[in-house]
């Protein structure tokens, strides 16, 4: 077995932009094999613990069928199923887990709770999503963005192509909206950042350390002018439902619409995590509109997780 040094990945700063080059190169090569039903079985004889304190479908499918194609296999754990759920310290569990497989991937509420298992842990871990981050959906939307506007015939990645773009991102400070901050920091893009008042992105929380790599508009509308890809994401993230109601009334106007959509480039793109509720957070038009590239965006996640779980484990190939 080869010996790889000890990393996580529970951050998108985390890495460098180099080393995003390199994983987005690898997720277009894993991904032609994949839809060239070519076996690519790196990762034989390695366990991946899938552990989830959250709801999930595409993450969990996402990991698991694309540990499965690379030859691998996965326990997966839920708060409700495991000790977890009955006050067993994250510390232990972390010793515990980490002795029995190759490679954790865990979705939880804060950060602090990732960080010490990652600090007790004697293997990666990779953050499936808390509620400051989600990597993993970044690294998804970057690729999906590069594979539209960065990316020659032969699939050579272009990482120039994210350079002064501009990301409009329409509704809650969230996870989502953090991480998209730490890209554009890393990257070289702005995003343009509309949210209704009292759940605006912090700087601190966000991890950032510059300024200039958003900007911050009252107008949902304006925030859209000139973007190369409006995004959105849920009014209400996981963990914070006893909120719906004060929410839904504080975002009615942070819904994107094709107005919206007519206010970015004719060109850009629109993409949303998922889920979505259609009529909340994207008019149905916009979301099953020729601009939209939410299906390839979820499929997308597998292939980078794929590149990403491969760099995890060998390092890197060539
Ligand atoms: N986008 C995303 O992480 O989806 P799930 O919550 O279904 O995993
Ligand atoms: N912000 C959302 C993302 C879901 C994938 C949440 O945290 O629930």
């Amino acid at each position: 077995m080869i010996k790889t040094a000890l990393r996580h990945y529970l951050q998108f700063k985390d890495l460098t932009a180099e080393d995003y080059g390199y994983l987005f190169q690898r997720a277009a090569i894993i991904k032609r094999r994949f839809k060239n039903y070519e076996k690519y079985q790196p990762l034989q004889d390695r366990t991946l613990a899938l552990i989830f304190e959250k709801a999930s479908t595409r993450t969990r499918v996402s990991f698991e069928a694309g540990m499965y194609q690379m030859g691998g296999s996965v326990v997966h754990l839920t708060t409700g199923d495991s000790q977890l759920g009955r006050s067993e310290p994250i510390e232990d569990s972390a010793r515990v887990i980490s002795r029995m497989v190759d490679l954790v991937m865990i979705r939880t509420f804060e950060q602090s709770k990732i960080e010490r298992f990652a600090a007790h842990s004697r293997v990666p871990v990779i953050n499936g999503l808390t509620n400051e981050y989600h990597p993993c959906q970044i690294m998804a939307d970057l690729f999906t963005l590069l594979e539209a506007r960065g990316m020659d015939a032969r699939g050579n990645v272009d990482m120039e192509a994210l350079k002064g773009r501009v990301v409009a991102w329409v509704g809650d400070g969230n996870n989502m909206a953090n991480t998209w901050l730490q890209a554009a920091e890393l990257l070289g893009f702005t995003v343009h950042v509309s949210t209704p008042s009292g759940y605006e992105v912090n700087r601190e929380v966000a991890g950032i350390s510059r300024a200039d790599c958003y900007k911050v508009f009252d107008d949902p509308l304006e925030a859209c002018r000139g973007a190369d890809l409006v995004t959105t994401d849920v009014w209400t993230s996981m963990g914070y439902e006893a909120e719906n109601e004060a929410r839904r009334t504080a975002f009615a106007r942070w819904c994107v619409s094709a107005e919206m959509m007519a206010a970015a480039k004719p060109d850009a793109l629109f993409m949303h995590c998922l889920p979505a509720h259609r009529g909340e957070e994207v008019a149905a038009e916009v979301i099953d509109g020729p601009q939209s590239v939410v299906w390839d965006e979820a499929e997308n996640r597998m292939h980078v997780q794929k590149a990403l779980m491969e760099w995890l484990l060998i390092g890197r190939i060539g």
